[in-house]
């Protein structure tokens, strides 16, 4: 998807779809009096026939009209009242499916009555992500699931007539764009399966990633991983053929080389068969998704790295599989952390914050601002929030405030659950400082708990993305969140 913003609007220009936004009026035609006239009145007649009121995502589409350079025009109803960030985002999304089904990819829009329900800067940057979103096909994906459509890049141009509006315009699609790369990249890592998307495919993309965008990029071996401690990490790969790896990418944008950075520690489990407490085999499959918190971080960056953020950013990426075997970790197995924190190993399965929690030690090198966890962590967080809702804990109220405004404005939503000594007393164990699981109930609680105890030298939030990186609406299928909000949250720290 490639989205430019224009002066000039010009109805003789040839493009392949003029996409116009109207509102409800009784003359609608006359907020596009020119296209009306230039059209012989077919926008009149159309709402004269009772087929086009403008109500709010209502579209149709005039095939082969006369007097204009385009071979179709779409009308694209915003309805009459204010709308808020997600009914454009709908509208958005509505119109970008229907554009697929025309098999249209390029277009113009002259969005300008949108604009006016909502505002400028929202409409440009989610008509880049809804636009992505739709185009969007797995790299892999074969013949038989691509349709015949052939993946040619969607080509957008908006028009915009007053110059103030242009640049706003063009700032917020850049973004649109960049945002959609990331989701792009993490969405294509998230649905690679387990055979494929292995640790060392991680660094690999890491060093990709690295040249690319001028990343310092940086992996640990199991080897280096022994010299530093990181038992914890390093009992769930001993249950592995994949040797595990610690990635570590910098960015740094800021002035000053040596500001501190913001980190992104993203859960990187390339597939969790839950280990000796082998998971079900229902769905199992599903659990390729289990890198999706490092996928993220990919995500995130590169959308960092286009947009030339003016901050330093490191990302931290634990990654290995959890597979029974010989060698694997046993229930009732202690090991030590990197931190010097004993843990007894109650559940094989909850294997994530034995990754996470060496990482995040490791993370305190860099003395970071602030420090983000992203991680595909527990079944219990698609019960309290479903698909729609990423589950948001921390020790810093000001971190995890600035996450769920992030949510909100880039539509990745977030909302707090609570830590408190109450919880975090469930993770007591009689044979370690800690045991890896709690009591039963709140699962995606006593998680988080577990990681605060690895946490306590900085300011800390993690987001459990189990319920939004992949599934519900969206489908069998990686959704490339929660690139969204973690960009959002990293624009929000440039000054
Ligand atoms: N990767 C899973 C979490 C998960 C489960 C994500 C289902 C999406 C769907 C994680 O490693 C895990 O297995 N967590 C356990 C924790 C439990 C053993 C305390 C879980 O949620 O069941
Ligand atoms: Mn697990
Ligand atoms: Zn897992």
């Amino acid at each position: 998807m490639k989205i430019q913003a224009k002066a000039s609007k010009n109805y003789q220009l040839k493009t392949d779809c003029l996409v116009i936004a109207l509102k409800p009026l009784k003359k609608i035609s006359s907020q596009c009096a020119e296209l009306n006239t230039a059209t012989g009145g077919a926008i009149a007649r159309l709402q004269d026939s009772g087929q086009f009121s403008a109500t709010c995502g209502e579209l149709v589409n005039l095939m082969i009209p006369e007097g204009v350079g385009a071979k179709q025009i779409i009308l694209l109803g915003v309805g009459d009242k204010k709308l808020d960030t997600e009914s454009v985002r709908e509208a958005l999304t509505s119109l970008a499916t229907k554009l697929k089904s025309l098999k249209v990819d390029e277009a113009t829009f002259e969005l300008d009555a949108l604009n006016a329900k909502s505002n400028v800067e929202t409409v440009s940057r989610h008509l880049a992500e809804a636009l992505g979103d739709t185009e969007y096909q797995y790299i892999k994906a074969p013949k038989s699931a691509r349709g015949d459509t052939a993946n040619k890049e969607f080509k957008a141009t908006l028009w915009c007539e007053e110059r103030k509006m242009l640049s706003t315009a063009k700032k917020a699609a850049a973004v649109g764009s960049a945002i959609n790369n990331g989701k792009t990249l993490a969405k294509d890592l998230g649905n690679m399966p387990g055979n494929v998307c292995t640790p060392s495919f991680l660094a690999n993309q890491a060093k990709k990633l690295g040249k690319s965008h001028g990343l310092k990029v940086k992996v640990l071996s199991e080897k280096d991983m022994a010299e530093l401690g990181m038992g914890s990490l390093l009992s769930v790969s001993k249950g592995s053929r994949e040797p595990a790896k610690l990635i570590v990418m910098e960015y740094k944008g800021a002035k000053n080389s040596k500001e501190a950075p913001h980190a992104l520690v993203g859960k990187g489990l390339t597939f969790d068969a839950g280990g000796i407490s082998l998971k079900p085999g229902a769905k199992m499959d599903e659990m390729k998704y289990d890198m999706c918190g490092s996928a993220s971080v990919f995500g995130a960056i590169l959308a960092a790295a286009e947009m030339q953020l003016p901050i330093n950013i490191v990302g931290v990426i634990p990654s290995s599989e959890n597979l029974p075997d010989g060698l694997a970790n046993k229930p009732g197995d202690v090991v030590t952390s990197m931190s010097g924190q004993t843990i007894e190993i109650l559940n094989t399965d909850a294997e994530g914050r034995l990754i996470l929690c060496d990482a995040l030690t490791y993370t305190k090198r860099f003395k970071p601002q602030t420090v983000i966890d992203i991680a595909t962590l527990t079944g219990a967080v698609i019960v309290a929030l479903g698909h729609q809702t990423a589950g948001v804990m921390g020790n810093d109220q000001d971190v995890v405030d600035d996450l769920i405004a992030a949510g909100e404005k880039s539509l990745d939503h977030a909302w707090q659950l609570p830590i408190k000594e109450t919880y975090k007393k469930q993770l007591k164990s009689d044979y370690a400082d800690l045991a890896n699981i709690g009591t039963p109930g709140a699962g995606t609680i006593t998680a988080a708990c577990f990681l605060s105890y690895f946490t306590e030298d900085f300011r800390w939030a993690h987001l459990d993305i189990a319920g939004t990186a992949w599934g519900g609406s969206v489908g069998k299928r990686a959704s490339g969140r929660a690139v969204p909000i973690l960009t959002q949250y990293l624009m929000d720290r440039c000054k």
